[in-house]
């Protein structure tokens, strides 16, 4: 693909950029599906069409909304695209994360779907599409088109640029059909997805499921064989592509103080004693990462085993994320709530058992919290990858340190040398902190060593070569056909 156009379209934008006072700031938003893009446009150029949230991000685009980045380098242009509150509110609150969101975890919380949410979903999936109509130069350019905010766009692109190669991935899981099928809407979406030369899924699993909605509800022709969905004369390519990280160049791992000085500054900054241990949660504050099910699994740690009183300390990072929403402000109130109540009953002077911090950091922050910690633990009740596992891996250099991984997310099936739990079963979670408490340095050594061969090899650039070589055989294809 070397020569062609390149357009990614995302809600999220890769860096945001905000008031504070008088001054601004530019700031990295808590998303996974950032962490896995950004390197990639990094690296191969083109324009990023997202949504421009910040309360400043209109300080710094030029006459035609656009921007070099990242900050201090032109590496690609980023297309800001402005919306109403109204637009917000039905398209990102309302359709996508009351509607989709919901509908595509497997959490028990009942999707919300209102017409009017529809109509301004579709409405906003238009208006992206008359923007990438607008950027691209060429008949033919790549169009990357990111997760469920999209679902419309592919089709909505594939009318106005016939010759375009459209590759939409689907970050999050998608559910088996039955469940699809309360969504009102639901042969609109496949309709619109199906405007895709290539739909990519994170596990096998939900591109089975994909191909097993559409079987269910369009008269469209599928070939499981190749994983071949033909609809209306076209044709998509189905597969998995599980996401990753950029793993850590030299320069990035040249920034990282020893694991012993990781430890004294985190533990200075948060006041804690020498010696003590951190099990650390990483997540955006959302229903779907179990945090009520993993404070419930600390608190039975600490009943059943008081040795670990006044020694141990869960550190919850909790980015803010999708506060306008009832259910997101019952998962805080609930939260704080539990975290006061543990801090009763175990804490005592010296010595806080959780620390919950509702704030976003940055990743130099992040990576001295990684590698600062004796247990990570990501106990997603449902997650199309998770990215902060991989995260712990790459930032653990001294193969020391000890992953808790629920078995409910996409990265369970890459690392499976992590210590995996059903993040319902609360004794199960609380027998794995244990575990990992007491796990000897050789054995955190051998799992820590095989799960970074993993994410090293299978890193995101890997990721994205493998869309963008499936998708230059297809071009091919295509062109050798039309002859
Ligand atoms: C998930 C979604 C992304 C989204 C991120 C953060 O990872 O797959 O599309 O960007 O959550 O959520 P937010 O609503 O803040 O963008």
């Amino acid at each position: 693909l070397s020569g062609d156009e390149i357009i990614v379209v995302s809600n999220r934008e890769p860096y945001i950029h905000e008031w504070q006072g008088e001054q601004t700031i530019v700031r990295r938003p808590a998303s996974g599906l950032v962490t896995a893009v950004e390197p990639v446009m990094r690296a191969c150029s083109g324009t990023w069409i997202a949504h421009g949230s910040g309360s400043a991000d209109r300080e710094f685009v030029d006459a035609h909304d656009r921007l070099m980045l990242p900050p201090g380098h032109k590496d690609y242009a980023l297309r800001r695209i402005w919306l109403s509150d109204e637009e917000v509110r039905g398209y990102y609150n309302g359709f996508a994360n009351e509607g989709l969101w919901p509908l595509c975890h497997m959490v028990h919380i009942r999707p919300t779907f209102r017409e009017s949410d529809w109509e301004t979903y579709r409405a906003v999936n238009r208006r992206f599409a008359d923007a990438v109509v607008a950027e691209a130069h060429s008949e033919d350019p790549v169009i990357l088109v990111q997760d469920y905010h999209f679902a419309l766009l592919p089709a909505m692109i594939r009318e106005r640029l016939p010759r375009a190669t459209i590759l939409a991935f689907w970050h999050i899981p998608w559910p088996n059909p039955e469940s699809f099928g309360i969504c009102p809407w639901r042969r609109e979406i496949l309709q619109g997805m199906l405007g895709s030369t290539i739909l990519g899924f994170q596990t096998r699993n939900h591109s089975q499921n994909f191909i097993e909605t559409v079987d269910r509800y369009l008269e469209a022709r599928v070939e499981h064989e190749h994983s071949t969905i033909s609809f209306r004369g076209e044709t998509s390519f189905v597969e998995s592509y599980p996401i990753s990280i950029e793993w850590p160049g030299s320069a990035a791992s040249a920034d990282w103080p020893s694991p012993q000085n990781c430890r004294d500054e985190v533990f200075s900054q948060l006041g804690l004693r020498a010696g003590q241990r951190i099990i650390l949660g990483v997540d955006r504050f959302d229903y779907t990462k179990g945090i009520i099910e993993r404070l419930q699994a600390f608190e039975h740690l600490l009943q059943h085993n008081p040795q670990w009183i006044g020694e141990v300390s869960l550190l919850q990072i909790a980015a803010p994320t999708r506060s306008a929403l009832a259910d997101y402000q019952g998962l805080h109130a609930k939260v704080h709530d539990m975290v006061a109540a543990l801090n009763a009953r175990f804490g005592r002077a010296g010595y806080t058992p959780v620390i919950l911090q509702n704030v976003q950091h940055d990743q130099r922050w992040l990576a001295r919290l990684y590698r600062a910690a004796a247990v990570c633990v990501v106990s997603s009740l449902h997650d199309g990858m998770n990215l902060v596992s991989k995260e712990f891996v790459a930032a653990r250099d001294d193969e020391q340190g000890v992953l808790i991984l629920s078995r409910f997310t996409g990265a369970a099936r890459e690392l499976s040398e992590a210590l995996l739990v059903n993040p319902y079963h609360v004794e199960d979670v609380a027998q794995a902190m244990q575990r990992a408490l007491l796990m000897p340095a050789d054995e955190q050594r051998e799992r820590l060593a095989s799960m970074r061969m993993t994410v090293q090899e299978f890193n995101v650039f890997r990721w994205a070569g493998h869309i963008l070589s499936d998708a230059s055989r297809w071009r091919l294809r295509e062109r050798i056909e039309a002859r």
